[in-house]
């Protein structure tokens, strides 16, 4: 920051008022932390704004005289009595704009992680059914507000450029939902040794190419997503072209937030994501957590771009490795209760075809009951159940097999298989 150029500065009313009620519109308060002016995307579109208005200032200029109207606030704010001159000069006037900005601040990261999440409600309280709740997708406000900038000023969705290293499944998947989003599909660029999977990309209209530094050059974020062996292989190769603009996102099972750290430049900006298959449909679970120069915009533009994958939280880097149980191999899980629902209904009698779309019909409406109702399961379950019905004579068999025992036993070597992995030398997890 040329602070010389900024001690210089003298603003005028007008050209403040004007500076507050961008940011105000661009809702600021919701997308910046306050203490972090890395979001240089909201500073560059206030820029373009105040030149268009015939203020020319820089962008650190505008970060700047942000920085000065906060601290003037929170002085106002912890002594609101005192006469105690602020660095801002007429402070009184931009106090009201300033205090619509700043009141409603709220903390960017998800609430769903930390908030409570009913957990304590357990089997034991089935008697009181009514009473259980589930929780629900987190309805995250920083997405949809940083969805919301990105409408207003279609130049911004428009300007994120997006990389993929590698070009499967995992990749297609992502890149889906984010074009579903406001990025442009001539921002988003895809790299591949060969070129057998380029081809679905180029059908959605995105640049492929088979070299990943041209990738890693022409992209702000970049989703590395090709095997987890092959991860230090590709960082290797481009890491020299790593800079402060990139935001690194790894997809690769086992490979630790340290390890990719350590393969990038000092300060890179690296997240780890675990997301899982049903991406490809928009339907997805997706866990990240931040590596250590990874901010809260950081995390909020990932969010942003992710939301349309299916739900996304964040949490610390010790969960990835239990969502990989839960989520990542719990999807073939469920599909390993799909088919042996079906083939329960094959060995009474129905045709094999109509057994497999009726029990993957009944997955998909269960899933969304249990999502969108936000009822606990165990509710879902009680409410199926007519005392001597069919489905508690069902439930008694499951019960009998050690069906929930197994179930939890099968997470819980998912989860320890992850952290193996993840803890040998050589990065080489594997879903
Ligand atoms: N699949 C899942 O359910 C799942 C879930 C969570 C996480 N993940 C993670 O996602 C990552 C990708 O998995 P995937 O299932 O998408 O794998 P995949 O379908 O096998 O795709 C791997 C891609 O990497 C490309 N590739 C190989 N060497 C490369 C290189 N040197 N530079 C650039 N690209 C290269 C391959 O190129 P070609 O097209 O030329 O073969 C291919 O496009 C893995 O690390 C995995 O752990 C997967």
């Amino acid at each position: 920051m040329d602070d010389s150029g900024i001690k210089k500065q003298n603003w005028d009313v007008k050209e403040t008022e004007l500076f507050l009620e961008i940011l105000k519109e661009l809702d600021m308060k919701k997308c910046l932390d306050g203490r972090k002016v890395r979001n240089n995307k909201l500073f560059k579109v206030a820029h373009r704004r105040m030149t268009a208005a015939g203020y020319h200032r820089s962008v650190d200029q505008l970060k700047f005289r942000w920085k000065l109207l906060k601290s003037a606030y929170y002085k106002c704010k912890r002594e609101p009595h005192s006469p105690a001159a602020t660095k801002i000069q007429g402070w009184w006037r931009y106090e009201k704009t300033m205090v619509a900005i700043m009141e409603s601040r709220h903390s960017l990261v998800g609430a769903g992680v930390n908030s409570d999440r009913n957990d304590e409600v357990t089997e034991d309280s089935d008697g009181e059914s009514s009473m259980l709740r589930w929780p629900q997708p987190c309805l995250d406000n920083t997405t949809q507000n940083l969805d919301l900038i990105i409408k207003m000023d279609p130049e911004m969705g428009t300007q994120l450029k997006i990389g993929f290293i590698g070009a499967g499944n995992m990749a297609y998947g992502i890149a889906k939902g984010i074009l579903s989003g406001n990025v442009l599909p001539v921002n988003v660029r895809v790299s591949a040794p060969s070129s057998r999977n380029l081809e679905r990309f180029q059908e959605l209209g995105i640049v492929v190419t088979h070299s990943n530094i041209e990738v890693v050059c022409g992209s702000d974020v970049v989703f590395v997503a090709v095997k987890p062996h092959l991860v230090p292989l590709v960082l290797n190769e481009v890491s020299q072209h790593i800079t402060d603009r990139h935001t690194v996102v790894s997809v690769a099972a086992g490979v630790t937030l340290t390890t990719l750290e350590e393969l990038l430049p000092e300060n890179s900006v690296v997240i780890r994501l675990m997301p899982n298959l049903p991406c490809m449909v928009q339907e997805g679970a997706l866990l990240f957590a931040r590596g250590r120069n990874a901010k809260l915009e950081d995390a909020a533009l990932l969010r942003s771009l992710l939301h349309h994958c299916g739900l996304v939280e964040e949490g610390p880097e010790t969960w990835i490795d239990i969502h990989t149980g839960l989520s990542g191999s719990g999807v073939a899980f469920v599909y390993l209760f799909a088919e042996a629902l079906a083939e329960g209904a094959v060995k009474m009698g129905m045709p094999n075809a109509l057994a497999q779309s009726i029990a993957s019909q009944t997955v998909l409406g269960a899933g969304r009951l249990l999502r969108d109702s936000g009822k606990h399961p165990a509710q879902l379950r009680s409410e199926v159940c007519t005392p001597g019905g069919t489905t508690i004579y069902g439930l008694h068999a499951l019960e009998q097999g050690g069906m929930r025992a197994t179930t939890m036993s099968a997470v819980e070597s998912a989860t320890e298989r992850a952290r193996e992995l993840g803890r040998k030398s050589v990065p080489g997890g594997r879903n």
